[in-house]
């Protein structure tokens, strides 16, 4: 392949997501045991439950089934059948899951939850417990069944009402159901899956072998919107947008008349959560932005003016640039970096938030806005109510020190909804769509070295003309992150005539789903080119521009 001709970046592995790439700012906290608003709590629309008995794909059967216009969560297997109820959703399916439901310890099938009078679909592992549970027949299989797989359809019935006789699917399993439950009708089979699908409409109880929620099942979306819509009678009311609403009142339920803080970031989290709270309670939001010297090029002026002069949201906005490099001084370790940050963010923040009380007569700040998302939820163990959400890595310790309430409205959302309830809210395009940032910022991306001024400003530049570069390419969108890191070693060159001996920027680009792991991004040859060129020409102290081709695993995004 000729260089020029390089190939664009590889579109993003469809990986099942697990857990959001962080925004720097308002992840300022652990949360631990503060009253927070459940997910799942009176919904206003109709919701499905899923039960992930620790599938693989379970929190994508969840995002499918919202794709669907209806709202859905995943709780853990072993919730109980009271939690499922309380949530009183129009459905549940139970997720696949790598036990074999012999095995002793797998997780079991709570018979109550048959009991509720509701549809319950089993996927995989689900529906071989049912399967199990209501006397068919499982058994593991010569072979097991894992990628794709061939589908005849023997009878649609209700599930596979509208879909071909012979069809693709997506299968990943030994164990199969070699007999349905007594009064069951067996839908569809496979070369290893004697039976694939099966219902009992008596029951209301469905079952599939293969994965719907993965796009190697082309009819994947059209079964489950049988069972959403045919089967449990669901409304697609459901829709990012259609959270703004609701949140808003539950927010002014939660916070009253009282005040509230958000550190904001210009991450498209903080920035969300801030505008939905802003929309809440008005003026009694206050955000506050710390600028702590390690911000991209013009970040601090774009966040200011979307938020103060824009949305007209109260913005403290707190130069501690000199403060930060301060306490960096001297420390190369990228723990430490993180560690002083950290205190540092707290003891600014502390003493904004006294600032504030003491100018609004005394008037507490009560509460703080975070931009916790449905993936760190369940991450800490489902959103049971019992969790504990996992302590950001960047700032720990905030609302504990404070003694603050947290007001999390994004807490049942996913990233890309994040972002669509952004737009329909009017943050700007720049915002709804900024990569991740980490929030040590450009510190962490100096390696090996210490953080200085001048090492932060190369570092700055740099990443401005690869940001520049990269949207003018139309690229932007396409990758997870993008940015440059400066690590402390120097390299010779000749320029003109002389030699020189100038810094090394390394160029990152990575295509990821969820941040837990990422493929490099294969960048056109001629976009490098271009952007190596205005480096070394408009960068004097940089003098050589190299790529990063590390995966993650074995690399991970960042350097430090
Ligand atoms: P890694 O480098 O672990 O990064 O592959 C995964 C995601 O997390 C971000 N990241 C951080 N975010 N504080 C943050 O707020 C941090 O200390 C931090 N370290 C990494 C990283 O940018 C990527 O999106």
């Amino acid at each position: 392949m000729s260089p020029s001709k390089a190939p664009a970046p590889a579109v993003r592995a469809s990986r099942p997501r697990s857990e959001a790439g962080k925004d720097a700012g308002n992840e300022v906290c652990s949360a631990h045991e503060r009253p927070r608003t459940q997910p799942g709590e009176a919904q206003s629309v109709d919701e499905i439950v899923v039960l992930d008995y620790g599938g693989q794909y379970s929190q994508l059967i969840a995002r499918r089934v919202r794709e669907c216009g209806v709202f859905s969560e995943l709780v853990p297997h072993h919730a109980g059948s009271p939690e499922v109820a309380r949530r009183h959703p129009k459905g549940v399916i139970l997720s696949g899951g790598p036990a074999s439901v012999y095995e002793p310890g797998a997780p079991p099938l709570e018979r109550e939850l048959l009991e509720l009078g509701i549809p319950v679909l089993g996927i995989c592992y689900g529906m071989q417990l049912l399967s199990r549970e209501l006397g068919g027949r499982v058994e593991s299989a010569e072979v097991g069944e894992f990628g794709r797989s061939q589908l005849i359809v023997r009878k649609p019935g209700r599930l596979l009402a509208g879909t071909p006789h012979e069809q693709t699917c997506w299968m990943s399993h030994r164990d199969a159901v070699f007999e349905p439950p007594t009064g069951f009708a067996a839908l569809a089979s496979s070369t290893a899956s004697p039976v694939a699908a099966f219902e009992s409409r008596d029951r209301d109880v469905y079952g599939i072998q293969f994965h719907p929620e993965v796009v190697h099942t082309p009819y994947g979306k059209q079964i489950l919107s049988n069972f959403l819509e045919d089967i449990c009678g669901c409304e697609r009311s459901w829709s990012p947008s259609s959270v703004i609403e609701e949140q808003v009142q539950r927010i002014r339920a939660q916070v009253g008349k009282g005040r509230a803080i958000c550190g904001l970031s210009g991450g498209v989290d903080s920035s969300v959560a801030a505008l939905l709270v802003h929309r809440a309670i008005g003026d009694r939001l206050t955000c506050v932005f710390v600028d702590h010297g390690l911000m991209r090029k013009n970040e601090g002026e774009q966040v200011i003016a979307a938020f103060r002069d824009h949305f007209h949201v109260p913005l403290v906005a707190v130069d501690a640039s000199e403060r930060f490099l301060a306490s960096l001084r001297g420390v190369s370790d990228p723990e430490e970096k993180r560690k002083r940050i950290g205190a540092e963010f707290i003891q600014v923040f502390e003493e904004e938030a006294a600032k504030l009380t003491a100018g609004a007569d005394g008037q507490e700040v009560r509460f703080l806005v975070q931009g916790t998302l449905y993936s760190d939820v369940i991450e800490s163990g489902g959103g049971t109510g019992a969790a504990t959400i996992k302590s950001h890595h960047n700032v720990g310790g905030l609302p504990e020190q404070l003694g603050l309430e947290l007001v999390e409205p994004l807490r049942a959302l996913f990233k890309d909804e994040v972002r669509a309830v952004g737009a329909e809210l009017g943050l700007p395009e720049r915002l709804v769509w900024r990569q991740p940032f980490p929030g040590p910022g450009l510190a962490i991306r100096i390696v090996g070295g210490e953080a200085t001024r001048e090492r932060l400003e190369i570092l700055r530049e740099a990443d401005a003309i690869l940001q520049d570069e990269i949207r003018r390419a139309g690229l932007y969108r396409e990758l997870w992150q993008s940015f440059c890191v400066l690590p402390d070693i120097r390299a010779v060159g000749v320029q003109g005539d002389s030699r020189t001996y100038g810094n090394v920027i390394v160029i990152r680009a990575v295509t990821s789903d969820d941040a837990m792991t990422a493929d490099w991004a294969r960048l056109p040859y001629d976009l490098l080119e271009q952007i190596a060129s205005r480096m070394i020409s408009e960068i004097r102290p940089v003098g050589r521009v190299v790529l990063d081709i590390t995966s993650k695993p074995p690399g991970t995004i960042e350097w430090e």
